[in-house]
């Protein structure tokens, strides 16, 4: 069992973080990102202090010494989610992975007629790159209904259709927290000749994934959201999809020729989407992150989540006028409303409690479509959260007193 206050001391935010507040800091924003802990900071500390240097550009040793580590990585990364090594392409996040599959991928291959079903609950990162898609194809872009929150894989079938190309669908809903069946949302993708292109930003840091297992054509992910460095990513693809996807970015450390006739032959996947200098320390922090989440078990990780989610669950069902949009979700994230209070006041509230929550659409400008809500406040919890977090924000919810009151004058 995860002990979470033994496992803050790995984490200095809670020792360290600046602080505007007379209060200690309660972080319920780890949908949006999470904190790092030493073994990923000093990870991207050794690569800055012990063996800077380039990759695949350099006849020296400390350039051999990152060949090969770099090589390592990806061989780390690639087991985290039971991939071959040379699926798994370094990205900048999900937005920059997802991008890839669209522009690279989807733009090549698609035509007019074609269609790409999305959902309304999909974060902008997994609905722009695929209007682009649609704009330089001019194919369709179709929604997949949801089923109380879900997407379900009977309605995905219901959607499905002979033109059918690509299913782009989140793993998890980073406002609903809903975990959609992929495996047998695949399955049914599959039948119909479809491919599935999932968003595992706010799954893959929180379950065991098996892409294998799952099915999934594509898969992209984050490594801020798991503990790892901003600005780094995955983006995983069935090998055959990856040699059929063209690089987006061309560059340095990508190309095996070209010439003035304007022919350029590019290495094979995954070095050829990862063109330019790579963030190296980045990578490496990513790779002490998943060792990281390893050491301490996914299944872990996931039963904490669902007990502590649990338990704000009854505890926030006791907060009077307060309005949960997500109760019988199963991931680490709950959205809620108090009524007659705007959700960006509220999120200033509980701010003033030292309480950090997100409101607002969280990057999911369609979902009010099925919410009937312009906004809402969202708690998202990770393992080292405690159940003193949960409380603190309950206590503040019950007792906004008069700067609450004052909303219903
Ligand atoms: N995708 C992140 C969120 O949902 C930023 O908050």
């Amino acid at each position: 069992m995860i002990d979470s206050k033994l496992i803050r001391k790995d984490f200095p935010m809670y020792e360290n973080h600046i602080t505007m507040q007379k209060h200690d800091l309660v972080y319920l924003d780890n949908a949006s990102t999470t904190f790092k802990p030493y073994a990923v900071l000093k990870a991207e500390e050794e690569y800055n202090t012990r063996f800077t240097s380039n990759t695949h550009r350099g006849d020296y040793d400390l350039c051999f010494y990152n060949d090969t580590k770099l090589a390592e990585v990806r061989h780390t990364v690639a087991e985290f989610i039971n991939a071959n090594d040379d699926e798994v392409v370094f990205t900048s996040g999900t937005t920059m992975s997802i991008n890839f599959v669209a522009l690279g991928y989807a733009a090549k291959h698609l035509i007019k007629d074609d269609e790409i079903l999305l959902s309304v609950s999909e974060h902008a990162s997994n609905v722009l790159p695929w209007y682009r898609v649609s704009q330089i194809t001019g194919c369709k872009i179709k929604f997949i209904p949801l089923e109380n929150g879900r997407i379900t894989p009977e309605n995905v079938k219901k959607t499905l259709s002979k033109h059918t190309k690509i299913v782009a669908i989140a793993h998890v809903s980073n406002v609903l927290g809903y975990v959609n069946d992929i495996k047998a949302i695949a399955k049914v993708v599959h039948e119909a000749g479809a491919i599935i292109a999932v968003d595992g930003a706010q799954s893959v840091p929180h379950m065991k994934i098996d892409v294998k297992d799952l099915d999934i054509d594509f898969l992209s992910f984050s490594g801020h959201k798991m503990c790892g460095p901003t600005g780094t990513g995955v983006l995983y693809g069935k090998a055959n999809l990856l040699e059929e996807t063209d690089p987006v970015f061309g560059g340095g450390g990508m190309n095996v020729k070209f010439d003035t006739d304007v022919s350029v032959k590019y290495l094979s996947a995954p070095t050829k989407f990862e063109a330019g200098t790579l963030h190296l320390e980045g990578i490496y922090g990513l790779e002490a992150a998943v060792k990281y989440l390893d050491e301490i078990g996914m299944e872990n990780i996931e039963v904490l989540e669902k007990n502590l989610r649990r338990y704000a669950i009854s505890e926030l069902k006791k907060v009077p006028d307060l309005v949960i949009y997500n109760e019988d979700a199963e991931a680490g994230i709950i959205t809620f409303n108090k009524k007659g209070v705007f959700a960006q006041d509220l999120a200033t509230y509980l701010n003033s409690k030292g309480i950090a929550v997100r409101s607002g659409q969280h990057c999911a400008k369609m979902l009010h479509h099925y919410l009937n809500e312009i906004a809402t406040v969202r708690m998202s919890i990770y393992f080292y959260t405690t159940k003193e977090d949960i409380d603190a924000l309950v206590n503040a919810l019950k007792n906004g007193g008069h700067f609450l009151d004052a909303y219903f004058a």
